[in-house]
């Protein structure tokens, strides 16, 4: 393949976004095969800006067309393991936008379907893995340089989202349109990463406040205990009403201490003997002459590091290596397969504040399902009164 055609499918803010990048040739080896929305207005805004792009409302239609070899998915998160099986049945490659879907029931339809057709590509949208300060926080971490995670603690609660934000458009934080709200829609950014950089927590025991400061019927607050099973824990905290909001993300380990501020800096401080070494070998009175006399260099050495990322940059640097991928053999940098761990860890905070007690993971994906599906229910009964 020479030239990537990407199928845009949902001409809102993200749709919108990508066909902008792509236009202006900021993706190379990629052009706008198509692009598909059921909304009138957006067929309007699509043929005004892209005259020559083939218009769907179908999104089938799209597929079967002959106009497009991959899609990204800017719908709905509910609608994202529909349209990616769709994609992948007709070997059409699929980029999805995160969150994989709502709950692990239908994103396990879709990872086992995608698994039945390995040459079709599976991507998902998870820019944030693009940003060279994460993947340098990963690289630390697997290394072992900091030795095994006793504890993380990631307040993310620079996800202010005034009422107006919810009211741009009917699917927004809802259970029926959207499945939650911080959760399955600004938070699944950090989700993911705490994933990907600190592995799965195997239990988690949540508090979650449902419209606490929004008007909305989902969650705006999530406090989250996580216990990674092996001693180690987490605080995860996140919400959209901090108008001064925190991003800081701190990984304690056995040899030192990793902390991420505004997610442009990070501060390594490594130990030169592990904290255990030196609890049985040095007393209270050595280490304050230490600090008191030397400063802490004694104790360990600190690196600090600076980054830069845009936000636009990150997205377009997954289509750049999702067209690479295609084009050149690439390797992905996020598996669409990767995207059920975030959802999986997502509905279990969930879960837990609906159940009021710790679960574990993985959780019943079946009682999840049942759940929220008595949740679009009485959504639905409290509309029509
Ligand atoms: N990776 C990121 O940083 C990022 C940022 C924003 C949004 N997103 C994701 O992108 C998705 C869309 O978000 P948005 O903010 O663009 O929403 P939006 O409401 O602005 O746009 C969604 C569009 O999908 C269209 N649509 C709905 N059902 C459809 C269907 N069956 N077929 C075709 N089109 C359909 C709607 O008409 C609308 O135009 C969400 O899943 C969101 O999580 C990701």
């Amino acid at each position: 393949m020479e030239k990537v055609r990407l199928g845009i499918i949902g001409f809102g803010v993200q749709g919108g976004n990508y066909a902008d990048f792509i236009a202006n040739g900021k993706v190379k080896g990629m052009e706008i095969g198509a692009i598909c929305d059921i909304e009138e207005e957006k067929q309007e805004a699509a043929k005004q800006q892209y005259p020559n792009v083939p218009f769907f409302n179908n999104y089938t239609d799209m597929l079967e067309s002959g106009n497009v070899d991959a899609i990204v998915t800017c719908v709905p998160h509910y609608l994202h393991p529909e349209m990616g099986i769709g994609s992948i049945k007709r070997d059409i490659h699929a980029l999805i936008e995160k969150p994989a879907g709502v709950y692990t029931k239908q994103v396990k339809e879709l990872n086992d379907f995608a698994a039945t057709k390995p040459d079709v590509l599976f991507g998902i949208m998870f820019n944030q893995r693009t940003n060279k300060l994460y993947q340098k926080v990963k690289e630390i971490v697997d290394s072992g340089d900091i030795g095994n995670i006793r504890r993380t603690n990631w307040i993310i609660t620079s996800w202010w989202r005034p009422q107006g934000y919810y009211e741009q458009s009917a699917w927004r934080a809802t259970w029926e349109g959207e499945g939650g709200g911080v959760l399955v829609n600004q938070a699944p950014h950090q989700i993911d990463l705490l994933q990907w950089i600190c592995g799965m927590p195997k239990k988690v025991y949540s508090n979650v406040k449902y419209g606490y400061q929004r008007n909305i019927p989902v969650e705006d607050e999530v406090t989250v205990l996580l216990d990674y099973g092996n001693g180690a824990t987490g605080v995860f905290i996140t919400c959209t009403h901090d108008v001064i909001g925190t991003d800081r993300f701190e990984i304690l380990g056995d040899n030192g201490k990793i902390v991420v501020e505004d997610s442009k800096k990070v501060t390594i401080k490594r130990l030169h003997k592990p904290e255990a070494e030196m609890s049985a070998t040095m007393s209270m009175q050595e280490v304050n002459e230490i600090v008191t006399g030397k400063g802490t260099e004694g104790i360990y050495n600190e690196e600090v590091l600076e980054f830069e990322s845009a936000w636009g940059e990150q997205h377009i640097n997954v289509l750049q290596n999702f067209a690479n991928s295609l084009i050149h053999g690439e390797a992905i940098l996020a598996p669409g397969s990767d995207g059920i761990n975030g959802v999986s860890l997502a509905n279990a905070i969930h879960l837990s504040s609906w159940l009021g007690k710790e679960v574990e993971l993985p959780i019943d994906e079946e009682v999840y399902y049942q759940e929220l599906m008595k949740k679009v229910e009485e959504e639905r009964n409290t509309a029509v009164k």
